[in-house]
């Protein structure tokens, strides 16, 4: 096993760890052990996580150490993110006698992860919960700060709940299986770290783009620490997202929520992201707030990567204000846009002329 990296998520008395390596997923038994007495692990993966071995690898290094395990899988993807998931699995729970010093560990993607979360948060009105995410996007985002929930048939994400897990423990080496578009999506919510948040991220990014093509374990350890530890800081001012700082995590998000509406859902999260990032700087550039040569560097950047900078076919302009003006995060019917000021840094801007972006669409 190479070196670790570890990132602290400060929130005082639930502050938890980030541990981040290449090849440490049998590190889980001995990590989880730190927060004995623990009467039962629970792991909640899917279909196609468990093909790859990673949750009885997870379930072995646990059962290693003496702790009793459990092993539940759900069928792959969003459409499990539902009340209908939650209840078979809660009534599971409570059929395998679960009780309060059990800890519900999730191994996957975002979903899992999403779900699982939802579930510690309510059953028995709460047990513990750990994550163990293996695809980009929830090792960069979807693990970090606390956010569990399901669906509703209209509305994504409608329900759920704050709930930082005890830990999180990282392996990039389980990137290797991941289908090359899953990757792809997680590298949208990456490069959107560094535009708008961390400028040496940024050039990192630039400096590397063959090791991050063939999906390098260790330059992927390095990035994937830095994403993590960026949006740590933001969530430890701003944990409840009323503090206005945890909105900059958003960047791209306003148009890309608009894109993946009107796909349906075909087009992927981190995909829709790489779009909506590039609409928001071409916006900022109409606006005065950045030249043409961030968009410019913006833009090489995306495609070395293999990121969509254009809209998406069967997108109408009209549709995506208005979707624009529905979004949960409008306030007041207002259109809000997290825009770039240099290369690392944005702000929101919340009076976003009609006619600029009538013109950008
Ligand atoms: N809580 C948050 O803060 C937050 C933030 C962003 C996104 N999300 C949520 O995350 C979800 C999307 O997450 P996702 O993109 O990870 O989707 P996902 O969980 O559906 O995973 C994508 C696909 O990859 C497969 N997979 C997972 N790991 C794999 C591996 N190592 N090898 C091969 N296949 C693997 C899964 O089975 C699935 O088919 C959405 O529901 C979204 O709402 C939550
Ligand atoms: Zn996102």
């Amino acid at each position: 096993m190479s070196d670790l990296q570890i990132i602290s998520v400060a929130l005082g008395n639930r502050s938890y760890d980030i541990e981040v390596g290449a090849e440490n997923l049998e590190h889980i038994g001995s990590f989880l052990t730190t927060f004995q007495p623990i009467s039962t692990a629970v792991i909640l993966t899917d279909e196609n996580v468990i093909q790859h071995g990673y949750a009885h690898r997870v379930a072995e290094s646990i059962a290693e150490t003496g702790i009793d395990v459990h092993l539940l899988s759900i069928a792959a993807g969003e459409q499990s993110k539902t009340i209908e998931t939650a209840t078979t699995l809660w009534e599971t729970l409570l059929e395998e006698g679960i009780d309060r010093k059990s800890v519900l560990i999730s191994v996957g993607g975002g979903v899992v992860g999403d779900l699982g979360g939802f579930i510690a948060a309510t059953y028995a009105r709460g047990i513990r919960f750990f994550q163990v995410p293996t695809t980009l996007l929830a090792q960069v985002d979807s693990s970090v700060g606390g956010k569990v929930g399901i669906d509703l048939p209209k509305a994504k994400n409608m329900v759920g709940a704050f709930l930082q897990p005890l830990g999180v423990l990282i392996d990039t080496k389980t990137l290797q299986t991941l289908p090359e578009n899953q990757y792809r999506s997680g590298l949208g919510e990456v490069v959107k770290y560094g535009v708008s948040l961390d400028a040496k991220l940024f050039q990192f990014l630039e400096a590397n783009i063959e090791k991050i093509n063939i999906r390098h374990v260790e330059i992927l350890k390095q990035i994937i620490a830095d994403c993590c530890r960026i949006k740590a800081q933001i969530v430890a001012e701003d944990e409840f997202e009323t503090a206005g700082r945890r909105v900059l995590l958003n960047y791209g998000h306003t148009f890309a929520h608009a894109f993946e509406i009107q796909s349906h859902f075909t087009l992927l999260h981190g995909l829709a992201v790489s779009i909506g990032s590039i609409c928001a700087a071409r916006l900022a550039v109409r606006a005065g707030l950045v030249n043409e040569i961030f968009l410019k560097r913006q833009i090489r950047l995306h495609q070395a990567l293999g990121l969509p900078t254009e809209m998406p076919d069967g997108v109408d302009r009209k549709q995506t204000i208005e979707l624009m003006r529905h979004d949960k995060k409008t306030e007041f019917g207002k259109l809000r846009f997290i825009l770039p000021t240099d290369i690392g840094s944005c702000r929101l801007v919340d009076d976003v002329d009609l006619r600029l972006l009538e013109c950008e669409l």
